[in-house]
């Protein structure tokens, strides 16, 4: 470990997770933990957020999660590794921060207008917005400084929450006349995001996904349905590599500088087929992602031993925000 600095970030428990992850998350943390003094957590309170109401597979979706994570090179050794609801002072932390937080920094919040905006498009119970929803990002406050944690590693939608972060940090600061809280800073992952087989954002919702879970099969097939250059009716076109919505995109993330080239001259001079082209795109990413997908039958065999390591991380994890709270406490001069 070459920094004391801490580096904290978290993911929502939404079950077996996709290549987006991989290349937007999961590989930086994998990085990260050789240089930083990791906490890498599962927040299952953001999830009951929208799903208080579905929660009969959370505690597999966790799961899930976690082994995708350990099969990625989450070394527990090397990182914390926790589940929120397992760390009380977590809750406890977020009401002192509650109490300071006024209302409209929190309605200001980018993401929450759109959660807001999707949930009230929906009909029944679930429609409306809950308290517990309204203060996601103090949660999500009260877990970065539970740990008091330096850095973020975040995608660009949640950037907004770290700088939130440090206006409460500042502003409990001020009030309690100390200096104890750090000014959390977001960490930009700079890879460029990998869309979904259909052009759009990849998502689990959008069914549009590749998982890091997948066979091989099942991802040759899906990279061959991936959208190409929408004006090329036969195969010798000279084709448009820079028009073409998926499969280009994806050379330029998974191929060498020298298969990327000639991808895209074969391409320009009608040389190279699509579905060609996508069949080579699709043993490129199985062969990368081959030993992380060995590694999770492993994991996958063994949930009792993902378990056991999520509960040991909690455990790890507990002791240490037991002693910011212990702080936070006296400061707020609590009984
Ligand atoms: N909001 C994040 C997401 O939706 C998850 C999260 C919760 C988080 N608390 C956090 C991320 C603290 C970083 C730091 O994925």
């Amino acid at each position: 470990m070459q920094s004391d600095k801490i580096v904290f970030t978290g993911m929502r428990p939404t079950g077996k997770l996709h290549l987006g992850h991989y290349l937007g998350v999961i590989e930086n943390m994998v990085k990260l933990q050789d240089e930083y003094k990791c906490y890498f957590f599962i927040a299952d309170w953001h999830a009951l957020t929208t799903k208080y109401d579905k929660t009969e597979g959370l505690k597999q979706d966790i799961i899930d999660v976690a082994t995708d994570w350990l099969a990625c090179g989450i070394d527990p050794n090397k990182s914390t590794i926790y589940v929120q609801s397992l760390i009380p002072e977590t809750a406890e932390l977020h009401i002192y921060l509650s109490m300071i937080t006024p209302q409209n920094w929190v309605e200001r919040d980018p993401n929450l207008k759109d959660m807001a905006k999707i949930l009230r498009s929906k009909e029944g119970f679930a429609s409306q917005i809950n308290y517990g929803l309204m203060g996601y990002p103090v949660l999500m406050t009260a877990d970065i400084l539970s740990f008091n944690a330096d850095f973020v590693p975040v995608g660009v939608d949640q950037v907004a929450h770290v700088e939130l972060t440090r206006d409460i940090a500042r502003r409990f600061n001020n009030i309690y006349k100390t200096d104890f809280f750090k000014e959390t800073q977001p960490l930009l992952n700079s890879c460029p995001l990998l869309c979904g087989l259909d052009g759009n954002k990849m998502g689990k919702s959008f069914n549009n996904d590749i998982k890091i879970s997948d066979t091989e099969e099942v991802t040759a097939k899906k990279v061959m349905s991936a959208i190409t250059d929408r004006s090329r009716m036969r195969k010798d076109d000279p084709g448009h590599p820079d028009e073409c919505e998926v499969a280009f995109k994806y050379w330029k993330i998974f191929g060498t500088q020298t298969e990327i080239e000639k991808v895209q001259c074969e391409c320009q001079k009608g040389l190279r087929g699509c579905a060609d082209c996508k069949r080579q795109l699709g043993t490129k990413i199985n062969e990368k992602f081959a030993e992380i997908r060995e590694k999770r039958k492993y994991y996958e065999t063994h949930p009792e031993i993902v378990e056991k390591i999520l509960l040991d991380g909690s455990q790890k994890a507990r002791e240490e925000a037991k002693q910011v709270l212990s702080t936070v406490r006296k400061l707020v001069k609590m009984f």
